[in-house]
């Protein structure tokens, strides 16, 4: 049976439909239906007209919807995995842990939803404002266009859908084309709740439709995570919009010369180079290590790397399961060959059985090689030795990117300079730069993207102040 989309909260069919085939195996898992140009116009035409209504909903009103969606996360939560395992290839026991997270991102909202106040402003500071006083609230900017990206089918798509609504501000989901029923599933699930249908419209567009929508002034705000050439292709294209973007990195960790369990940075490390097949953009890419500890690093990163197991995604004992295709394959092992080519040692891994890249581990890596100025978004390493703290800071900030990076340190004027110096949006002090918690500040500097995830973040930044000042107060 070919999936419906949700249009203003109905299941709905189109005429067109294309395939989903799980990365691991090109398994045929289901057909969607692609709406039609008329579709998405009624969906766009529905968000407008239903914006005024979203923005009066109770704040009670709010919180029950978003309760209603983690409640049913939770009673549905196998089955949500298995659907995350099978159209996106994530490995069993992350797609487990992100479900356990996008429950927490809608109990977040709930929770937030119940507190979105406002703030008093007292005006009488000078004479002019004697008896006045200002209430100032947030209000939400207008309807959301949402492009969801693969790597996170539930929980990126959550985060962009539990601030919407929490705020009231309605939404037009995109989902990736490579795993969107998962998408699908969170419009089931929203439409069992009492809020308007017309709030949310869940639509695996063409990507000529969604280029017809970046300017249509319907959808003033547009909340992306991808790639940054298509994040600049978005921001020209819509340039007087509110943007908020999520594209990516190379995150660095630095293990510093204090760092006394060396085993212990090289677990954490391996491991979070290589989950979900390296395809977060907090994984880590580039590690920096003190010259000190170079070698006992390297050596138990080798093991951690060639002890991780590697295999079809659907067995809870897997930890490595396949990039997203064959052509993300083919790129990751031309960037490691690349590398090679130019004087990078290979010191582990290096190769690639379909659509699963081996865990692999470069030193060496000259500046001008691929791997060294771009996002890998696959399980690759490199290694790099630094002398002195300066140096390492540099480093990280060589790049293009700047969303997250560790400290391995348990020094606290380390963490302290690292925050103040490091051009990225989080720094995890005692660990790898792939720790999120859902209710952090999410977001980058540099090309990594502008604005900022993070339930209570996002609803600020949907969000936009209006004042509203009282006179004659008796003060
Ligand atoms: C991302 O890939 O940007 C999301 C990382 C996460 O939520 O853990």
């Amino acid at each position: 049976m070919i999936r419906p989309f949700y249009l203003s909260g109905k299941p709905t069919h189109g005429t067109d439909s294309f395939e989903v085939r799980n990365p691991y195996d090109g398994r045929l898992i289901a057909e969607v239906s692609v709406p039609t140009d008329d579709q998405v116009e009624q969906a766009v035409a529905d968000l407008a007209a239903v914006r005024a209504a979203a923005q009066a909903l109770p704040a009670h009103a709010r919180a029950a919807a978003l309760d209603h969606i983690q409640h049913r996360m939770i009673e549905r939560a196998d089955e949500i995995a298995h659907l995350i395992t099978s159209e996106s290839g994530k490995a069993d026991m992350w797609a487990h842990n992100e479900v356990r997270r996008a429950v927490a991102t809608f109990r977040l909202a709930s929770e937030e939803a119940r507190r979105f106040s406002g703030e008093l402003m007292r005006l009488d500071t000078d004479v002019a404002g004697e008896g006045r006083m200002a209430l100032v609230r947030r209000f939400a900017r207008g309807a959301v266009l949402a492009i969801t990206p693969f790597n996170f089918p539930v929980n990126l798509v959550a985060h962009k859908l539990a601030p919407a609504l929490a705020v009231g501000a309605p939404t037009l989901l995109k989902p990736t084309p490579k795993a969107p029923l998962s998408s699908l599933l969170l419009g089931e699930l929203v439409a069992e709740t009492d809020l308007p249908p017309a709030m949310l419209s869940v639509l695996p567009m063409t990507l000529e439709q969604l280029q017809g929508l970046l300017p249509d002034p319907r959808l003033p705000v547009i909340s992306f995570t991808g790639s940054d050439a298509v994040g600049a292709a978005i921001q020209a294209a819509a340039p007087s919009k509110h943007i908020i973007t999520e594209l990516g990195g190379d995150a660095a960790v630095i293990v510093a010369p204090d760092w006394p369990d060396v085993d212990a940075a090289a677990a954490r490390i391996g491991l979070f180079g290589c989950y979900q097949a390296g395809q977060s953009c907090v994984s880590v890419q580039r590690v920096l290590v003190h010259e000190s500890l170079a070698e006992p690093l390297t050596q138990a990163l080798i093991a951690t790397m060639e002890s991780l197991v590697q295999g079809d995604p659907a067995d809870a004992s897997v930890q490595v399961g396949p990039v997203i295709d064959r052509a993300s394959a083919t790129r990751i092992t031309g960037w490691i060959d690349d590398a090679v080519s130019r004087g990078a040692t290979l010191l582990t891994g290096g190769t690639a059985e379909g659509t699963s890249v081996a865990p692999t581990l470069l030193s060496d890596v000259p500046d001008d090689s691929l791997i060294a100025n771009n996002e890998v978004f696959g399980p690759v390493i490199t290694l790099t030795t630094f002398k002195t703290m300066d140096e390492a800071f540099d480093l990280v900030n060589r790049s293009k990117y700047g969303l997250q990076a560790g400290v391995f340190t348990k020094d606290i004027q380390t963490a302290f300079e690292a925050q103040q110096r490091l051009e990225v949006g989080g720094v995890i002090v005692g660990d790898v730069p792939t720790f999120r918690a859902d209710q952090m500040s999410y977001g980058g500097w540099k090309a990594s993207g502008q604005g900022r995830e993070g339930v209570a973040t996002a609803m600020e930044d949907l969000t936009d102040d209006r004042l509203l000042v009282f006179t004659g107060l008796p003060l």
